[in-house]
């Protein structure tokens, strides 16, 4: 609990750095410079070429959490519950528990606003602390444009927000609501907002760690890429089948001789 308090004190005071693992060595690299560590259900497009976050069970993500937890010591780590795994809040309190368990994460992240309130709720009265997630919504949205385009959306966005936080959350991912959307959400709530293709008018910023780096060729909008991993990781694998074609690998420095 320590760790999500620090999170929200850091409303108006600093900006919370988040990003995606789904493994030890990146979470490890990862745990000095984030404040939040999360295993996204990202992870079914990025790893296994999920057409849908739909397909994620929650077995990958218990077993892809469990890895990340092994690189964190000072973040705080958070969970996706995947796509019907939380459809009333009898399955969502057993499903979140058994993340927390099985992981020893530090929250849950659930997809959406006033319609899940009641299941939001639930968590929170039984200690799990939970992270909110608005805006475009991939486990159920048939479109992924931007959203607050329109008044009546960026009004129900905002109230389900304010949802949001009555009911406990203590952060919301704000996923490409337009600039000014996130703004007045991020002035009118208490807690802090993390974005992904949201402004830099929120609390924080996530980005998924394999686009920040470049190792996806996908390109996005909201992404800049900060490393062009594709291109590093491509020179030293031609490094090493030049060198085994050559027999210039390994070298005496590399074998055992008696
Ligand atoms: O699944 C994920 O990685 C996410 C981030 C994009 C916020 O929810």
């Amino acid at each position: 609990m320590l760790k999500i308090k620090k999170i929200i004190n850091k409303k108006n005071k600093s900006n919370i750095v988040c990003l995606t693992a789904y493994s030890k060595n990146v979470a490890l690299i990862l745990d000095s410079h984030c404040d939040i560590i999360l295993v996204g259900d990202s992870l079914g497009s990025v790893l296994y070429n999920f057409r849908s976050t739909k397909k994620v069970t929650l077995e990958m993500m218990i077993n892809h959490a469990s890895s990340v937890k092994l690189g964190v010591k000072r973040s705080t780590l958070v969970v996706d519950m995947p796509y019907n795994t939380y459809r009333n809040s009898k399955e969502a309190l057993k499903n979140a528990k058994l993340i927390m368990k099985k992981t020893k994460c530090d929250a849950v992240k659930l997809e959406g606003g006033k319609k899940i309130i009641h299941i939001i709720k639930t968590l929170v009265k039984n200690k799990i602390p939970v992270m909110g997630h608005l805006g475009i919504l991939p486990q159920t949205d048939k479109k992924f444009t931007f959203k607050g385009k329109k008044i009546l959306e960026r009004h129900k966005i905002l109230q389900d927000a304010i949802a949001l936080q009555d009911a406990g959350v203590f952060s919301i991912v704000l996923e490409c609501t337009e600039k000014n959307l996130s703004k007045t959400i991020t002035k009118n709530i208490k807690i802090p907002t993390v974005g992904i293709g949201a402004s830099v008018n929120c609390d924080g910023q996530v980005l998924v760690t394999d686009d920040l780096l470049g190792l996806n060729v996908e390109k996005y909008k909201f992404v800049k890429k900060y490393s062009n991993f594709n291109k590093i990781i491509n020179k030293a694998v031609k490094r090493f089948k030049t060198e085994v074609l050559k027999k210039k690998f390994p070298t005496n420095k590399h074998s055992f001789t008696a």
